[in-house]
């Protein structure tokens, strides 16, 4: 089965052709990074405006070489996400879908991210399910494509979100994760003094065992410089010991929820999968036994391959959608603030 995906949900707009949920014939993504810069941010209603421009060639460009004979299903992203870039992307699929008599596949858009690693390994459930993007950071633990708990999530900022902030306070600019990601590999903690330590940030016990907070993080950092001298030499150093913590937050969350749940497979999308701080302490996880699964980096952070896969999945669960189908901003199930 010959699935279209389309992804438009935040600063991406992307068309990709996948077969059966595994196979990608094509996967184009035009990043608008370029725009956003200036203003160290997603400016949402120039998303939606960049949006509309992309999508005829990139959907084009997806598609060259094939028919549209070929494609059994247009699977597009409804939500979460910027509610205005996402009815961009979300009524051309309805409109491919009226106009070639084809099935309209909504995905969500998380979902998408959790089913990227899929897209190149078999993996076996039950599984322990971390997604850590730009605009969200939850744990679940996914009994089968159709059915999953969602164990914790973040109770401020995304993880990615707080990489960006932080970014924006050493003045490094947007997207702070690959910013970061790459100066902190220069980083050096000796250096810094020990006031600049931080405290262990959202202990493991009751409620808060599974769930994140990064706000605390980003503002420690924050205070922390205003007596400290940055300069060129010593910003890697704080990248570093942002990164340090970030990431430790992640992987303790993540290997609570492992043990508790006596499981040994861990999946881990979305873009700051693509951190290679994360994933080299991951690949120690696979030292203690433990399975780990993730995307090759251009395939965790937002793309349609991912869409086409998930839509894949949906269709064989029925999950099929018409002309009335509704775009949403937010999941229903994270309520953000203290629990
Ligand atoms: O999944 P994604 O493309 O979009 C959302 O669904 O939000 O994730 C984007 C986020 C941004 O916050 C970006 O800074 C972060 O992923 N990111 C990274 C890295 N690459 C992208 N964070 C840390 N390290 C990276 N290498
Ligand atoms: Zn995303």
């Amino acid at each position: 089965m010959l699935i279209l995906g389309i992804e438009t949900s935040c600063d991406e707009t992307s068309a990709s052709l996948v077969e059966d949920g595994k196979k990608i014939l094509s996967n184009i993504v035009f990043s608008q990074i370029e725009i956003h810069k200036k203003f160290n941010g997603v400016v949402p209603e120039l998303a939606s405006r960049n949006h509309l421009v992309k999508i005829i060639p990139i959907l084009q460009e997806a598609l060259q070489g094939f028919d549209w004979k070929d494609i059994d299903a247009v699977a597009a992203v409804n939500g979460p996400g910027l509610i205005g870039s996402i009815l961009v992307g979300f009524t051309a699929a309805k409109g491919i879908a009226y106009a070639r008599h084809k099935p309209l596949i909504p995905v969500d858009h998380i979902s998408a991210h959790m089913y990227a690693p899929h897209l190149f390994h078999e993996i076996e459930f039950p599984y322990i399910g971390l997604v850590v993007s730009g605009g969200h950071t939850l744990l679940f633990l996914v009994h089968s494509f159709s059915q999953f708990e969602m164990l914790g999530s973040t109770m401020d900022d995304a993880v990615g979100e707080a990489y960006d902030k932080t970014a924006r306070v050493l003045g490094l600019g947007y997207p702070g994760g690959p910013l970061i990601d790459s100066l902190a590999k220069k980083g050096n903690l000796e250096r810094l003094p020990d006031w600049m330590d931080i405290p262990l940030l959202l202990p493991d016990k009751g409620k808060d065992r599974y769930n994140f907070s990064y706000s605390g993080l980003k503002t420690a950092i924050a205070y922390r410089l205003k007596k400290f001298d940055l300069n060129e030499e010593n910003i890697p150093d704080v990248a570093l010991l942002f990164q340090e913590k970030a990431i430790e937050m992640l992987l303790r969350k993540s290997r609570n929820a492992l043990k508790d749940f006596q499981i040994r497979r861990l999946v881990v999308s979305g873009g700051v999968a693509a951190n290679s701080h994360l994933r080299k302490k991951l690949d120690d996880l696979k030292k203690d036994s433990i399975e780990v699964f993730t995307a090759p980096l251009e395939f965790c952070t937002d793309n349609a391959a991912m869409v086409a896969g998930r839509g894949y999945a949906d269709y064989q669960l029925g999950k099929i959608g018409d002309l009335r189908t509704e775009v949403y901003s937010r999941l229903p199930f994270v309520k953000k603030g203290k629990k």
